[in-house]
Parts: structure tokens; C-alpha cells; sequence
């Protein structure tokens, strides 16, 4: 059975960036649903046992199983999303992961303004990445529920740019809430974790 992961902070400590509200909406509603949906697709499944990134995996390579892909991947996305951020987020950034932001974007104002940019111009739903991918950082878009564990990418944070993701808060101002999350949100920490973890 898959399950909502435990999350390292209160649901209302990333106020006044993201309401209680609407974290409540979105864990304990949307992520929730997926887990729900996900565990019903599962029963008595071939795959029931298998973790949820190879889940992922092998219902991206097999058209019959776009059901079990789409909250497979929604619920892994949302999870990585979570661990994304932090209170009192943004901020001091590692130096050895400033040192590569700055290698590949010039600056790191450059990447954090076309990390907007891309989520900003995402059409419809879907997921803007920061990502290494044959050993260089990259920003990428996904559409809907689609995420980097399919494109041999290493996903290092993300930002969820569905409309549910901020239009409690936000409304239609998807911008603002992508400028909130990279400057107030963001736990560079994680994403210094994983950049620099061993494979
Ligand atoms: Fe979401």
C-alpha cells in the first residue's frame, strides 16, 4: 500500500508563502486522491509490490497502464514537491551547488528568473524541474503528470505549477507563487543533498 509521505514541517509553517488552507487542499485533498486512486488501481496487481519509482517507470513504458502512470507519477512528484521546500526557505544557497548554478546559468539570479520564466510558460498543468542530466544542471517542464524519472534525468527540486497549486492562495498568478517558492520556499539544502549524492 502506498501512503502520503510524513512531511518534515507543520502544514501551516510555510505561511505566509502558502496558507494552511491551502496545503491542506493540496496534501491532504489532491496528493491524497492520488494515493487513494493509485492503491485501487493496485489491488491484485502484478506490480502491487513494486517501489514507487520503478512503479513509475515501467507504467511510463507500458500504454495499457496510463491510470496507474499518472497517480504513480503524481504521487511521486508531489512527494518530491514537499521535500522540495521548507519554512524559512530560499536563501543562502551550499557553495559547492552555487558554484554549479553559476557554471551553468551565469548567475544565480539567471537561473532563479528562467526557473519562473519556465514554470510561468508551462502550458496547462505540469511541473517545472530543476535537473542534472549527463552531468549538467538544467531546468525542464513537465506537462501534467509526467516527471524526469522517465527522461534519464536526475531531478534535483521542483516546483508544482498545476492551478491547484496556488490558486487559493494566488489566484491566477502563477509568476508570484513561482517567485515566492524559489525565493522563500525552496530548500537549497535538499537540493544540494541530492546533486551531490552518490548514485
Ligand atoms: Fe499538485
Amino acid at each position: 500500500m502506498h501512503k502520503l509521505p510524513e512531511l518534515s514541517y507543520a502544514r501551516d509553517a510555510l505561511m505566509p508563502h502558502l496558507s494552511e488552507e491551502s496545503f491542506d487542499f493540496h496534501y491532504g485533498k489532491h496528493h491524497a486522491a492520488y494515493v487513494s486512486k493509485l492503491n485501487d488501481l493496485l489491488a491484485d496487481h502484478e506490480w502491487s509490490n513494486l517501489p514507487l519509482e520503478q512503479l513509475v517507470v515501467a507504467s511510463a513504458k507500458t500504454p495499457s497502464a496510463k491510470a496507474i502512470f499518472n497517480n504513480a507519477a503524481q504521487h511521486w512528484n508531489h512527494s518530491f514537491f514537499w521535500a522540495s521546500m521548507k519554512p524559512q526557505g530560499g536563501g543562502k544557497i551550499p557553495p559547492p551547488l552555487e558554484e554549479r548554478l553559476n557554471k551553468r546559468f551565469g548567475q544565480v539570479e539567471t537561473f532563479m528568473r528562467d526557473f519562473v520564466a519556465a514554470g510561468s510558460a508551462q502550458f496547462g498543468s505540469g511541473w517545472v524541474w530543476l535537473v542534472e542530466k549527463n552531468g549538467e544542471l538544467d531546468i525542464t517542464t513537465t506537462a501534467n503528470a509526467d516527471n524526469p524519472l522517465t527522461q534519464g534525468a536526475r531531478a534535483l527540486l521542483v516546483c508544482d505549477v498545476w492551478e491547484h497549486a496556488y490558486y487559493l492562495d494566488y489566484r491566477n498568478a502563477r509568476p508570484q507563487f513561482l517567485s515566492r517558492f524559489i525565493n522563500h520556499l525552496v530548500d537549497w539544502g535538499e537540493a544540494s543533498r541530492r546533486l551531490f549524492a552518490k548514485p
